[in-house]
């Protein structure tokens, strides 16, 4: 069964994605699409990366936003037209299952997919499609899973912000260890893509599986840093920092509990301690991502 996502906590992440994603590694994906490309993006979620890459395009774009959630669909078109609101592009909808957002360089197409994507490739009109991107998801998925994907695409195969490595608070505490073990154990569950989950795996896996198939792999990092000791905070992320930590404290204590419910005293005696931190401005965090491009060989 598909994972579930609260659609606040990717609106908290956002700012913060948008500021680790690499802009060297999706210019070069830009580089490679046609006049007027289609992106199939993967457990899009409510559009963080359409929001991110369209204007960074900068012309007509068709996009097919793929999730199981219905719910997260329906907040994508509601997030991509108030955003696309506050700049000031017109939006239409010219029927209930697609939206139009008449950017300056030309119109994004958008529509979503309701579908399990641990039936893919079946499921994915990659006929129709000129590059396949995703954003946050290719720790969740299984290594079969991915080699079934390569096996049909001769298309960019695009993976923003694949995580790659443990969480790293500062200041350190004795009770990090601990946590960090149950937090990995419970990156592989299965996430709902046939078998265990890459997690920080994922950036290797995907650059050998689709070398292996004759496509040019490159990758960069996408560090998540938020408030780092020493560092002027990015504008963008000065509101969101206090609750992002907050959400990483939790999110890292719950994983450690379900997988260590025997240390649950010390786990919550983690999070507390880690909470105050945040509470007193005291916690920074630096989360290890990469962003991933694989391109097919040309002709
Ligand atoms: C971590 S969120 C990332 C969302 C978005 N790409 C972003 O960067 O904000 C993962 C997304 O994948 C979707 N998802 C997880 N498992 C799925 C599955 N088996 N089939 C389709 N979508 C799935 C979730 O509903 C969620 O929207």
């Amino acid at each position: 069964m598909a994972e579930e996502f609260d659609p606040g906590w990717l609106e908290l992440r956002e700012p913060v994605d948008a500021v680790a994603r690499s802009e060297a590694l999706a210019a070069r994906l830009l580089a490679r699409l046609p006049a007027r490309p289609r992106f199939l993006d993967l457990g899009a979620g409510t559009g963080s990366l359409l929001r991110w890459l369209a204007p960074r395009l900068g012309r007509a774009q068709v996009w097919t936003l793929v999730d199981s959630s219905r719910d997260m669909a329906e907040a994508a078109f509601d997030t991509i037209a108030d955003r696309a609101d506050q700049v000031g592009f017109p939006v239409t909808a010219p029927n209930r299952r697609t939206l139009l957002v008449h950017a300056p360089g030309g119109a994004w197409r958008i529509e979503t997919l309701i579908t399990d994507l641990a039936e893919a490739p079946a499921n994915l009109p990659l006929a129709n499609a000129d590059a396949v991107v995703s954003s946050a998801l290719c720790d969740l998925v299984s290594r079969p899973w991915l080699e079934r994907v390569a096996a049909a695409l001769r298309l960019p195969f695009y993976a923003s912000l694949c995580v790659d490595g443990p969480a790293r608070f500062t200041p350190p505490h004795p009770g990090d260890a601990r946590v960090a073990t149950g937090f990995r154990r419970d990156q592989a569950r299965d996430k709902g893509f046939g078998g265990p989950a890459l997690g920080p795996r994922a950036p290797a896996a995907i650059a050998e599986v689709f070398a292996a198939r004759g496509f040019a792999v490159e990758s960069a990092p996408s560090d998540w840093l938020v408030r780092q000791r020493g560092s002027v905070a990015h504008p963008a992320l000065r509101d969101v920092a206090d609750p992002l930590l907050a959400a990483l404290v939790e999110d890292h204590a719950g994983a450690a509990a379900r997988q260590d419910a025997r240390s649950l005293g010390r786990i919550e005696a983690w999070a507390a301690a880690r909470l105050a931190q945040v509470e007193a401005q005291r916690l920074s965090a630096r989360i290890g991502h990469r962003d991933v491009l694989a391109l097919p060989p040309r002709g």
